[in-house]
């Protein structure tokens, strides 16, 4: 079907609200802490966020995971599996997850009892996009960039079909009639 995407957060806003959020973790990461970000969808955040956390005085270790995705289409899966596991040794360690949208809480629940299970001392939570209504996983992220409504985004590292990753903001999917 055809559609277009409606700007939903201009890059104005993301640059302005992910570095509030460096602020806002910064204080909260314990000592000598690692950033681990989820491929492919969190890759543009992450590196926007390290950035700004560096500028109010952390400096991490940086890893990221690849774990099995929505596919295709807009539907998750509902499982999740490592497809790629972070090379750092986690034991005793600080780590800030951090993934771009929070939709049924299946993928960050399945990583957070991964991490801790491979012995993480603190495991702290970090998403752009949290789709509330959504949420079938009893779990909450510790920080959140913005909360949204149930539309599908892309934009800011977020595809559609592996597409509009590049988008410097983040945009809705609006589906298009065909003219009858
Ligand atoms: P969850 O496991 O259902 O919470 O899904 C989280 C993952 O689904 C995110 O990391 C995204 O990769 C993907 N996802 C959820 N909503 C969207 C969307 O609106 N656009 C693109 N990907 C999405
Ligand atoms: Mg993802």
């Amino acid at each position: 079907m055809p559609y277009i995407v409606k700007t939903l957060i201009s890059e104005m806003d993301l640059q302005e609200r992910v570095r509030t959020l460096a602020e806002e973790i910064a204080p909260r990461l314990g000592p000598d802490p690692i950033v681990i970000g989820l491929f492919k969808g969190a890759f543009i955040f992450t590196a926007d966020l390290v950035r700004e956390l560096y500028r109010v005085g952390v400096n991490p270790a940086i890893d990221f995971m690849v774990l099995s995705s929505y596919g295709a289409g807009m539907d998750s899966a509902g499982t999740v599996a490592v497809k790629l596991d972070c090379r750092e040794k986690l034991e005793g360690r600080h780590i800030l997850l951090v993934d771009d949208i929070l939709d049924t809480g299946n993928t960050l629940l399945f990583t957070i009892d991964h991490l801790r299970a491979k012995g993480a001392a603190q495991v702290l939570s970090c998403v752009l996009l949290d789709k509330k209504e959504r949420r079938k996983m009893p779990v909450k992220a510790d920080f959140v960039g913005f909360p949204i409504p149930n539309e599908f985004v892309v934009g800011y590292g977020i595809d559609y079909a592996e597409k509009h990753r590049e988008l410097p903001y983040i945009g809705a999917v609006v589906q298009q009639q065909a003219a009858s």
